[in-house]
């Protein structure tokens, strides 16, 4: 058969990146440019510079993944791009750029949602069997999923208020600790012990989680420290929230590995680049005799690699957009 090699483009938010992608599974050429340094000194990620960045880099970024894959646009078969969700104006970078490309190469235009990106990075590690349960942790999103095909979604539980990315960049703010937050908790919590009392969130049966009474908590704790002139112990407050919130993934994904009786499991988004909760996850599928695929780091975060591999099921099932394709903030994938 015919390779099918994908043109993938990804500015959801901070990352430029561009990849290209053979058969969904095998990375051809990758690069990520990140604005990371710049936001930093804002303290997050500020839209309008996001934006802005992403449109005088784009062309380069292209530029060096088609001299990286010695290929050129007209070998490849389909332009990909992801247009939900992430930030408005620097989803439409992306998305313009990707139609304009579409349209002057004579190529087919496929959508792609940033979620399903993160599910489908772990194809290239190694193709995902089903039916799996998915362990889906971001900025925005913290789910369970039950997959029983391509494209096939079944939402059995996740955060009834904040993702639990959003809470390690909160308490990454609290510790006064610098943008982006999660990978600088996740330092300092290795050098501390679990030592604060911290309510257990959501210990009961559901697949329901939530993370922001810990947040709350934690915020309180900290200024009720300082109102009495108390210390607080930085390391051990992180090594303390980031025991509870990796607690609650495991102890809910252990009730639907139990449920749904998977014998394979997948942890997807940003926050699966965290060690902890990696290892401990890997635990609890060792326990239960399931096995565990997560992508590897520079596949964790947001990449252009992950929407060329979630693109593939859709080229071949002929789902393509057209160039009235639009960026929307919030289409959800589930
Ligand atoms: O998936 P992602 O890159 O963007 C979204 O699609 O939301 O996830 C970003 C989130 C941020 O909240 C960031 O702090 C968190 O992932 N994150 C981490 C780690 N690396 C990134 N959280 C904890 N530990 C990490 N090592
Ligand atoms: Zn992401």
């Amino acid at each position: 058969m015919k390779d099918v090699n994908i043109l993938a483009i990804e500015t959801s938010c901070d990352e430029t990146s561009i990849a290209i992608i053979r058969n969904g599974v095998e990375c051809v050429a990758l690069t990520v440019l990140t604005q990371m340094d710049t936001h930093a000194e804002f303290g997050g990620v500020v839209p309008e510079i996001a934006s802005r960045m992403h449109t005088e880099n784009i062309t380069m970024v292209l530029e060096e993944t088609l001299n990286k894959a010695q290929m050129k646009v007209e070998d490849v078969d389909a332009i990909a791009v992801t247009y939900s969700p992430g930030l408005l104006g620097s989803l439409l970078v992306g998305v313009e750029f990707a139609k304009t490309l579409s349209l002057v190469y004579k190529k087919p235009l496929i959508a792609v949602n940033h979620m399903a990106g993160h599910i489908y990075a772990n194809n290239l590690e190694e193709p995902m069997t089903f039916p799996l349960l998915a362990l889906v942790v971001s900025g925005g999103h913290t789910d369970l999923i039950l997959m029983k095909g391509d494209y096939e979604f079944e939402h059995i539980g996740g955060t009834l208020d904040d993702a639990i990315g959003e809470c390690y960049d909160k308490v990454a703010r609290v510790l006064d600790l610098k943008y982006p937050g999660g990978p600088n908790v996740e330092k300092m919590a290795l050098l501390g012990e679990h030592s604060y009392d911290l309510p257990i969130p959501m210990n009961d049966e559901s697949f329901n989680m939530s993370f922001s009474g810990l947040k709350s908590s934690i915020i309180n704790l900290v200024h009720n420290e300082k109102q009495r002139g108390h210390e607080i112990r930085k390391e051990d407050l992180a090594r303390s929230f980031q025991d509870t919130a990796v607690d609650q993934l495991v102890r809910k994904s252990e009730l639907a590995i139990k449920k749904y009786n998977v014998k394979n499991m997948i942890i997807a988004g940003g926050v699966s680049a965290n060690k902890f909760l990696r290892g401990e996850i890997q635990k609890l599928a060792d326990k239960y005799d399931v096995k565990l695929s997560v992508p590897r780091m520079l596949y964790c975060t947001d990449n252009a690699a992950m929407i060329g591999a979630a693109a593939y099921p859709l080229y071949k099932s002929g789902k393509f957009a057209t160039l009235t394709l639009n960026a929307t903030s919030g289409d959800e994938l589930y």
